[in-house]
């Protein structure tokens, strides 16, 4: 199939057309500024409207997965016309493309459209995000279901794994990054969420395309967890001493944008409807392990 990848160079892209491409997907991978390790490259900004039309008509994809975006959330609190500018105007130049090329659409949405204060959020749960970065994701997911049928909105939350081709660190690789060097951390023990591995995330969303899957999906881990046992997990399992992580209340940390409390994801639907299952995290880490230890 041809495929375009918008935000190949990320940490969800780069594995994603990594493993499309050894499905033997023919991939092109969309960048803004790194250019991605895998798949066929193209330089355009999501939010140029006549780049995404020239595109389009140049490549003619079957299907698109749009994982391009600002995904720094206080950046998003403080560009506030930026980010609209590429999570919404950018999302809906996609959509609208998809539908004129009768290309299946799917759109890397977030837990962060929830306010979290319940948790185990399912698909069909009242929207209510409580920071910039969540509300254009949530207005990017209209904008996919306003302009076209043939599409799928998967929802996933905290993602990590090996290091992207941008070099971004995320937060697992930064917390063992921190554990080899034997430094402090402090890691807070009241936000609650879905920790998701890219890989994981990569081959969920393979599957949606083959099999052109519509409809919302909470593709996330399996696992509901706070952010500090996250870390000791993670510590654990590559045998670092988590007695270097010391508990810590998100009070004591002064970000610019909100946090949901609680975003984790009931990910039921997708458990029942795919082959490729949600891992647990006991699972997904020791994969992260054998993948880390790969490409050494
Ligand atoms: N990371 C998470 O924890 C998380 C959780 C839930 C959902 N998500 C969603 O999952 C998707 C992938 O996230 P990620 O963490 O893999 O992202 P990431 O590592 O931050 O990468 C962002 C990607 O978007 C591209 N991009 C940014 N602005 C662009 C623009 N104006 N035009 C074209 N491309 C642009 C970047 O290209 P350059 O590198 O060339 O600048 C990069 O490839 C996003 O839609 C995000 O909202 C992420």
């Amino acid at each position: 199939m041809k495929i375009l990848v918008t935000g190949a160079s990320g940490l969800l892209g780069t594995k994603l057309c990594e493993l499309a491409t050894n499905r033997k997907h023919e991939v092109y991978s969309a960048y803004n500024k790194n250019k991605p390790l895998y798949g066929k490259p193209l330089k355009f900004n999501v939010s140029d409207k006549n780049a995404v039309i020239k595109v389009f008509q140049t490549i003619k994809p079957e299907a698109v997965v749009h994982a391009a975006a600002l995904t720094n959330v206080d950046k998003c609190e403080t560009e506030k016309r930026l980010a609209w500018k590429i999570n919404v105007e950018g999302t809906e130049n996609i959509a609208k493309l998809c539908k004129k090329h009768d290309a299946f659409l799917i759109y890397v949405s977030t837990d962060y459209v929830f306010d979290g204060e319940k948790g185990m959020y399912k698909e069909t749960d009242e929207l209510a995000p409580i920071n910039y970065y969540g509300l254009t994701k949530l207005k990017g997911e209209e904008k996919v279901r306003n302009w076209t049928n043939e599409y799928c909105i998967a929802r996933a939350s905290v993602i990590y794994g090996t290091i992207p081709a941008t070099g971004k660190i995320n937060f697992a690789l930064w917390l063992l990054d921190k554990l080899k060097r034997k430094e402090k951390v402090k890691i807070v023990t009241d936000q609650w969420n879905s920790p998701t591995l890219n890989t994981n995330l990569a081959n969920m969303l393979i599957e949606i395309l083959e099999r052109k899957i519509t409809g919302i999906y909470h593709l996330a881990g399996a696992t509901r967890i706070n952010r500090y046992r996250f870390a000791e997990l993670l510590a654990e399992t590559f045998q670092l001493n988590s007695k270097l992580i010391t508990p810590a209340s998100s009070i004591q940390f002064s970000w610019i944008a909100k946090r949901p409390k609680d975003s984790s994801l009931n990910i039921t639907k997708a458990y029942q409807t795919l082959k490729n299952k949600p891992l647990k995290i006991n699972e997904a880490l020791k994969k992260m392990r054998m993948e880390l230890l790969q490409t050494k």
